[in-house]
């Protein structure tokens, strides 16, 4: 299916640039469920969160039920039911880091945010969450905001981290969110 004869559903959910994207990862992989957790990120990255329509769509996309679909997704935590923040931060706590101070990182940014766990800044710039290990225990603490990965971090860095991405947050809004 290419992204012109895309179903009304489709149409609905994605734009028409990714549905073409879609529809070329469909066609990479010779078991095309092996397009599943890609296209999952490629649409969280566009609609914010798997909503149950994402969900639908790309269950359609691959041909299996959304359960099927649910199950692949809950196991990876970069992938999301609810809408997250701009920038979501995920504070890995699992065992290397943990014993490197991941919790003390964890309660500054919750301090800096005023939010908890899966909570959303006021203004939607920031989400936090804690996570389990996100493979980078060698150079623990460490987090992941949406793809950058940063290390060893101590939780005095945490409001200097806050201002650079409050600093890309107000960039994009001047360039008319490019
Ligand atoms: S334990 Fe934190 S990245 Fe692995």
């Amino acid at each position: 299916m290419s992204a012109e004869n895309a179903s009304p559903e489709s149409k609905a959910v994605f734009s028409a640039a990714l549905q073409a994207r879609l529809d070329a990862l469909a066609t990479k992989y010779p078991v095309k469920r092996s397009a599943l957790v890609p296209m999952l990120l490629y649409a969280q990255d566009e609609v914010g969160y798997l909503s149950d329509a994402v969900i639908a769509e790309v269950a359609r996309r691959i041909g299996i039920t959304e359960l099927e679909v649910r199950n692949v997704a809950t196991y990876y935590s970069l992938l999301r039911f609810k809408p997250a923040g701009q920038f979501n931060i995920q504070v890995c706590t699992n065992i290397s880091c943990m014993l490197r101070g991941a919790y003390e990182v964890y309660e500054r940014f919750q301090e800096e945010l005023g939010v908890g766990q899966k909570g959303v800044t006021r203004d939607g710039v920031f989400s936090l969450e804690e996570v389990e290990c996100i493979g980078a225990c060698c150079w623990a603490p460490a987090i992941q905001v949406n793809y950058d990965f940063l290390d060893d971090v101590k939780p005095d860095q945490v409001p200097g981290i806050l201002q650079v991405y409050r600093a890309k947050e107000g960039a994009r809004e001047k360039g008319g969110n490019a």
